[in-house]
């Protein structure tokens, strides 16, 4: 679906994208990661057609992105990180202004703005002018204009910015239903969680170059190193009794470090499997440690974000 190789983008002295090689495939939800100033805007913008890259490729559907822009701009919706809406219209008349540029006749314009708004959940905001909707409902009617062409692959840059918990949600939901239709979407931000949770696969870039392509799954993988099981004992344990317990866990095949958390908490730094884990319970149960929560926590991508975008400089 999209084909990206040794993506290069130099400004004046400063390269913002440094061979930046990347496919994603049909259908995906894809999330493109990366601190401030990482290069995502670049890329996006490159994707789009609205920049030059200084070298190497970009093809969406096989068609090449510098060399025929125009069937590009048919395959693509781009909705741009800051965008301007004319305020002095209505919802739907906004809509119906780039439908009219798209040149659909009025009876299909009118039933696929009415579609469109159901779909970023704006139908009851038909008639309000731009100018008085949220910056979250902003959002959504950008969202609604980047699919008046009914593009296969959607462009976000950071479409969730700046919105409340529930318009993140919602938000989610847009893109869920986007995928059902068999949507391609790439979409940035710089919130690793977030991104983990509604992607199937994720790109992580840094200073212009990649950090991490692939699945959820395999960036789990890739960071497993860090598993941790962390252990609550019943309050009000003697120190003696904790001495104990950390004694029998050390003595743990896999167990790398325990550090003493508030009160009775234990966080046991441990490389093994979950098999491993089962195991590691029963024992602290027979040797009759009042063990209370035993979980091994989700990893922490913000964590991992920090890791593998590090400063080694
Ligand atoms: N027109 C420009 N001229 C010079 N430098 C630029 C230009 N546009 C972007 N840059 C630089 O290129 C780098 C990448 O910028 P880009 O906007 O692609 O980052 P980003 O990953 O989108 O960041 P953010 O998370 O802040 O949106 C930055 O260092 C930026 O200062
Ligand atoms: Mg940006």
């Amino acid at each position: 679906m999209l084909d990206i190789k040794d993506l290069t983008k130099v400004y004046g002295q400063f390269t913002a994208l440094d061979k930046l090689t990347l496919q994603i495939g049909g259908g995906e939800l894809h999330g493109f990661v990366g601190p401030n100033g990482a290069g995502k805007t670049t890329t996006m913008r490159i994707l789009a057609t609205l920049l030059l890259p200084t070298s190497g490729t970009a093809a969406i559907e096989g068609v090449d992105v510098v060399k025929e822009p125009k069937k590009v701009r048919q395959l693509v919706g781009y909705m741009p990180d800051f965008f301007g809406v004319y305020d002095h219209l209505k919802s739907w008349e906004y809509l119906d202004f780039y439908a009219r540029c798209y040149g659909f006749s009025y009876a299909q314009r009118m039933r696929m703005i009415d579609q469109l708004l159901e779909l970023v959940n704006l139908q009851d905001k038909r008639d309000v002018y731009v100018d008085s909707l949220s910056r979250g409902m902003k959002q959504r009617l950008c969202l609604a204009h980047a699919l008046i062409h009914d593009p296969n692959l959607l462009i976000l840059d950071e479409p969730a910015s700046g919105m409340d918990p529930r318009a993140r949600a919602e938000m989610k939901g847009i893109l869920r239903t986007l995928k059902e239709m068999g949507k391609t979407v790439l979409i940035s931000s710089h919130i690793l969680p977030e991104l983990s949770e509604m992607c199937d696969s994720l790109t992580i870039i840094d200073h212009g170059s990649l950090v991490f392509s692939g699945t959820v799954e395999a960036l789990s993988r890739k960071m497993r190193g860090q598993a941790a099981v962390e252990i609550r004992l019943l309050p009000q344990q003697d120190e003696s009794q904790l001495q104990a317990a950390a004694e029998e866990l050390r003595q743990f095949p896999g167990v790398t470090g325990i550090t003493r958390g508030e009160g009775c908490d234990l966080s046991v730094a441990y490389e093994g499997d979950e098999q491993g884990a089962a195991d590691m319970l029963r024992k602290l149960l027979r040797a009759g440690v009042p063990v209370m929560d035993f979980h091994r926590p989700p990893m922490n991508l913000e964590k991992v974000f920090m890791e593998v975008t590090r400063d080694d400089g």
